[in-house]
């Protein structure tokens, strides 16, 4: 459920109307509804009663300061992945100390940093890594807390780019050499262990594969507490959201409407699968969910440049490109397009949604139907909040987009569009290319 919804024949966003939004701070924008945001933290605490749980947001998925530090107001941690990462949190006012800090690669210099703002634990992907962590704790004379990632090989059913609990690809140690990693970390002096994680992809629709792999994981979480004395049991991330029925799914007769054996993930159907495998095991429970928090709190504003009518299909150039938003390029992802201004007297338009980047993969959607739309009028990218601003690019020198965020009547720009003084600000002509 979300706060994006037609109030007469105009899109809002809780109480404001978009094309305001538009209007004032021009496209493409982001914007995002901090009372979805809200609700969704809301939803997932609800769904985990019985648990002592914790959020660390996978800030990779939308890391706007605001965004942070509405997060961090609810209670929220972090899931983070570099020293960038670290310095957003610090800047938003979050709290380090809750958050916890992945990726197969984290160098000295972002171990030191986490260290330094007392971060609540590593997850650790490697061997390797142990003793870097090792090294840089022992230098700056403090003890890191650390929890291995271990890899159930469960097939989490998603999108090959986007599924990591599988063997075959790079993250975490197979649950099979795991006690043997421990066992290691166990040796060194400046490391403590703290838990254990597991995150088997992302945007999973069915709650199986978390079962599957949770069943898979306790055990052995239940073996390191005795063992370690660990404290806790990150499940990870991944919960997917609803992209093909953006629109409707804002509302509750929506999940309602669905058929119960097809019933889309939700946070309650997420909690009452996992809230009985995890509660036993005695230990905190933290989530590292990132998309489900944003996902669909956000859209992307653009306006249309032309209608192209070509020989065989029409073409609906908009402002928006895919630097703005690459994830139908990168992953043919579906977001759903709608027009800011409703109009049933129109005639239907079939038409791929184009952007404006010299690239054939620059394209949003294909033959996509809606509303007959000419230029200058303004259409939204639905469930555009989770790696949307995140994964933009300045691809043909675009500026990245500007982001605003809405918390029922007032909206407030949030980051302002990048101008051309920003881009060019770190490039220079080399001496030896002045004449
Ligand atoms: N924890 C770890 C260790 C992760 O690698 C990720 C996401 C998450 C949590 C959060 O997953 P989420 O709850 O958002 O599914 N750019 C892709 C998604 C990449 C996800 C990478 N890791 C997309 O646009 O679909």
């Amino acid at each position: 459920m979300h706060h994006f919804r037609y109030s007469g024949s105009d899109l809002h966003c809780e109480s404001v109307d978009l094309a305001a939004v538009a209007r004032l701070y021009g496209t493409p924008t982001y914007v995002y509804s901090a009372t979805t945001m809200e609700d969704n933290y809301r939803r997932l605490q609800r769904g985990l009663e019985g648990l002592d749980a914790h959020l660390c947001y996978a800030m990779k998925a939308n890391s706007n300061l605001a965004v942070l530090r509405h997060f961090a107001n609810l209670g929220a941690g972090f899931d983070l992945v570099s020293g960038g990462e670290i310095r957003r949190v610090l800047a938003a006012g979050g709290n380090v100390r809750g958050s916890v800090f992945a990726g197969v690669g984290k160098t000295e210099a972002e171990i030191a940093l986490a260290l330094e703002h007392g971060i609540f634990s590593f997850h650790v992907e490697s061997e390797p890594e142990l003793a870097r962590i090792n090294h840089v704790a022992g230098r700056l004379g403090v003890k890191a807390p650390v929890a291995i990632r271990v890899n159930p090989d469960v097939d989490a059913h998603t999108h090959a780019k986007i599924t990591t609990g599988k063997s075959d690809n790079k993250f975490g140690i197979p649950l099979a050499h795991a006690a043997a990693a421990y066992e290691a970390a166990a040796q060194y002096p400046h490391l403590e262990i703290r838990g254990v994680q597991m995150h088997i992809g992302s945007q999973l629709t069915s709650v199986a594969p978390f079962v599957e792999a949770v069943k898979k994981v306790a055990p052995f979480a239940a073996e390191l507490k005795q063992r370690y004395g660990i404290k806790y049991f990150s499940i990870g991330g991944g919960m997917g959201i609803i992209y093909r029925d953006a629109l409707a799914s804002g509302a509750a007769q929506w999940w309602e409407s669905q058929p119960a054996d097809q019933r889309p993930l939700t946070p309650e159907s997420y909690g009452a699968a996992l809230v009985p495998l995890l509660q036993p095991l005695g230990l905190k429970i933290l989530l590292e969910h990132g998309r489900f928090m944003v996902g669909n709190a956000g859209a992307l504003l653009a306006r249309v440049e032309h209608l192209k009518r070509g020989a065989n299909r029409n073409f609906l150039v908009v402002d928006a490109a895919m630097n703005d938003l690459v994830r139908p390029a990168m992953y043919d992802s579906y977001h759903e397009i709608v027009p800011l201004h409703r109009d049933s007297s129109r005639r239907a338009l079939v038409a791929d949604i184009v952007g404006p980047i010299c690239e054939s993969g620059d394209c949003f959607a294909k033959e996509r139907q809606l509303q007959e739309l000419g230029e200058g009028e303004l259409l939204a990218f639905l469930s555009a909040g989770a790696y949307g601003y995140t994964m933009a690019s300045r691809y043909n020198t675009r500026g990245m987009a500007a982001e605003v965020m809405v918390r029922g009547s007032t909206f407030e720009l949030v980051n302002a569009r990048e101008t051309f003084e920003q881009i060019i600000a770190g490039e220079k002509v080399p001496a030896f290319l002045q004449r």
